[in-house]
């Protein structure tokens, strides 16, 4: 009896000492030029996923497409229709673990206008997978979820990706056959006095999965405004920040990037450390501006604070049917942002439409109604000469916070968009022979149906920052440029990927021609597109030879991996969706 038990016992020793050692070298992984794809014979078994949701209590979720309930043998026609209701909306995005933003990249593979329950027999037969979608996520809530995933992927030769909002147009956020680190649900806001050798003062630490206006709100309420992004949606401490990220208080407080202090991170070889200007430098200075999920996973941010006060502001607005005089205010406007630029503080976002301008905000930190109607009188007195009738807001509310809700909190996104940009420096603006042949992008933009165009303008320059040249990975280009330029092509639902690759190519065609009148510039990465050739130049620029230096120290086998994204050429994707060894 007792030796029957003996022999169970070392048979049962022999069989985990087995499965540990098949987990230990799993599927060849080592070998292998590709990423494991499902379907692929080494993609992992069920059991190792099984073992992943245990060591991650049960958070593991399988990755669902946003149109799913239009197919399959379970179609269920009232939560298609609702789908459908939903599709341009952000919200339920926002709380998907793997569905995102961009059209592009959420593509076709599963569209609710399509599939079985469709009225037209045409879009009948189409079929419903995840596409560029992560397979699975893990509902990050602690760092202990975060390295069980990062070594998961890495031992077992599957992609990564990071998915928080998923607000990112670069599908950076996405990744066929990935697992997904999902750290939406990393809300946690501390405040406190932060000594440093760089900076002493108020800080706040933010959970990874913050977003803005939730930001904006906890800051109020300690009588603090912190720099964000002006979409109340976007991730405060994601990809926004990672990539230098604009705000209203840009102008007075600097970039995002400008504002950290530290990064709790994973690496992608499961350490969890702090990344600071004294601990791991380098990579603090990588992830201060150059670029999201590519040199580590983030936890939280350490961000400056800064004492809240009155915050004055303005909004313009008018239809103009007239061309040439529509135009006429737009280069106004161009000439105008030399001066408003040289305004401490004075940061203002415009969006033009066929016909119509408006500034949606103007934003003056401790700022008066006197000063903010002062800066504005000049291209007001243009607006007369040209007898255009603009209605105008002028304002100051007692907080930050306020100012926000009044003017950026209910802007409507919807997520139809491709959008493209440039940073435009002050010389062209300057230049009366070089101003037309923006214009005449413009111009080209708008006679494109559904389109629109965003004059993002704040002074970053080091003087305003107090940022010594090179201390973070922000571009040169962005510190010289007179405003950042957006523009958007909005697609119909029905889209096919046919229609939003033509779109993208279009995009693309722009931020070649707008490259061809700004030589030597740049772009801010997060609003531009993935493909564009010339992404190291204008994306990274000056920065990228460091960059990639340090995704070698920190990533050397990519394990994050992204496009566009420093150092990067060790994989390519290829056509059938694999990420391979080049
Ligand atoms: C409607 C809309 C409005 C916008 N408004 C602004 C604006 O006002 N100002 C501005 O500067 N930009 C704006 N953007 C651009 C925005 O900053 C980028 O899309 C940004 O990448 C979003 O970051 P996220 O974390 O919210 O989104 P996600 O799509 O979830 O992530 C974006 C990127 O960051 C990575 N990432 C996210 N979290 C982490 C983490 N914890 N660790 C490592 N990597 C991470 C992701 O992997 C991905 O590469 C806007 C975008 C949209 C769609
Ligand atoms: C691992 O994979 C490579 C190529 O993919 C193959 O040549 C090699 O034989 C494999 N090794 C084992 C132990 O299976
Ligand atoms: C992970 O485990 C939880 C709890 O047991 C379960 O509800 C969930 O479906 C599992 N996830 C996957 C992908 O199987
Ligand atoms: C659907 O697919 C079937 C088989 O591939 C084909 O015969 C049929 O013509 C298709 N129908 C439509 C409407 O495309
Ligand atoms: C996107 O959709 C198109 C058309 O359906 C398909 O050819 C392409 O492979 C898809 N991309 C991904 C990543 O699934
Ligand atoms: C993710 O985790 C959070 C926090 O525990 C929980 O509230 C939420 O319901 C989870 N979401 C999913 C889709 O499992
Ligand atoms: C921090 O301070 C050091 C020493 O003064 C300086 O060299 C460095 O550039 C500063 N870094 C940042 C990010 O401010
Ligand atoms: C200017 O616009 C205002 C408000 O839209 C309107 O009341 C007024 O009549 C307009 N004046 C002229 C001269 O068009
Ligand atoms: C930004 O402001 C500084 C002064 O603070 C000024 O020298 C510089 O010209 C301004 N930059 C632009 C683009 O207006
Ligand atoms: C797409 O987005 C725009 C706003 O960006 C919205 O007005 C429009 O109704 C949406 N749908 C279509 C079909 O264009």
């Amino acid at each position: 009896m007792h030796g029957t038990i003996s022999l169970w016992v070392k048979a049962l020793v022999a069989l985990v000492a087995t499965i540990t050692i098949a987990e230990a070298v799993p599927y060849n992984s080592t070998n292998s030029e590709c990423r494991y794809l499902p379907g692929d014979a080494g993609w992992p078994s069920n059991h190792a996923w099984a073992q992943l949701n245990n060591t991650v209590g049960g958070r593991l979720i399988r990755g669902v497409p946003f149109g799913q309930p239009c197919y399959g043998t379970s179609a269920d026609a009232p939560a298609c229709a609702k789908a459908q209701d939903t599709w341009e909306d952000l919200s339920p995005f926002l709380e998907d673990p793997v569905n995102v933003i961009s059209s592009f990249f959420e593509n076709t593979t599963c569209s609710p206008f399509y599939g079985p329950l469709s009225t037209d027999a045409a879009k009948r037969n189409a079929t419903c997978s995840l596409g560029s979608l992560a397979s699975y996520a893990i509902n990050v809530t602690d760092a202990a979820a975060a390295v069980a995933g990062v070594n998961f992927a890495r031992d077992h030769n599957i992609r990564l990706v990071v998915k928080n909002t998923g607000h990112d147009f670069l599908g950076r956020s996405a990744g066929q056959g990935s697992l997904a680190l999902w750290t939406h649900h990393l809300k946690s806001y501390t405040f406190f006095e932060y000594k440093s050798q760089n900076y002493t003062g108020p800080a706040a630490r933010i959970g990874a999965g913050a977003q803005v206006q939730e930001m904006y709100e906890h800051a109020n309420k300690q009588g603090l405004r912190i720099t964000g992004g002006s979409c109340p949606t976007v991730g405060a401490a994601g990809g926004w920040v990672q990539s230098g990220g604009h705000g209203s208080l840009a102008a007075k407080y600097g970039l995002g990037a400008d504002n950290t202090l530290e990064f709790e991170v994973v690496t992608t070889d499961g350490k969890h450390l702090t990344a600071s200007p004294s601990k791991n430098a380098d990579l603090f200075w990588a992830i201060s501006g150059g670029g999201p999920s590519n040199y580590a996973v983030v936890l939280s941010v350490t961000m400056k604070a800064h004492e809240d006060g009155p915050v004055a502001g303005s909004a313009i607005t008018f239809v103009e049917k007239d061309p040439e005089k529509y135009w006429a205010a737009v280069e106004a406007w161009e000439k105008h942002l030399l001066v408003l630029d040289t305004i401490p503080g004075f940061k203002t976002s415009v969006t033009l439409t066929a016909g119509i301008f408006s500034l949606d905000f103007a934003t003056l930190p401790d700022g008066s109604k006197e000063e903010v109607t002062t800066a504005l009188a000049p291209f007001h007195r243009d607006l007369e000469k040209l007898s255009i009738n603009a209605t105008t807001k002028l304002t100051v509310h007692d907080t930050f916070l306020e100012h926000y809700l009044d003017y950026e909190a209910g802007i409507v996104y919807s997520r139809n968009v491709t959008v493209g940009n440039r940073l435009i420096p002050p010389d062209l603006v300057r230049s009366d022979t070089r101003l037309p042949q923006l214009t005449k992008i413009y111009k080209e933009i708008l006679a494109t149906p559904n389109t629109a165009i965003f004059i993002i303008a704040q002074n970053v320059t080091q003087a305003r920052t107090g940022h010594i040249d090179g201390d973070n990975a922000v571009i040169k280009a962005w510190r010289e440029s007179l405003h950042d330029l957006n523009y958007a092509l909005i697609n119909d639902p029905l889209a096919t990927f046919d229609d939003l690759s033509a779109d993208l190519a279009l995009v693309n065609k722009w931020q070649y021609d707008l490259r061809d009148i700004t030589p030597g510039g740049g772009n801010n990465m997060n609003e531009a597109t993935y493909d564009y050739k010339f992404w190291k130049e204008d994306y990274y620029g000056e920065t990228y030879a460091r960059l990639a230096g340090i995704k070698e120290k920190y990533d050397p086998d990519s394990v994050l991996w992204i496009q566009p994204g420093a150092g990067n050429d060790k994989y390519a994707l290829r056509g059938d969706g694999h990420l391979c060894k080049t």
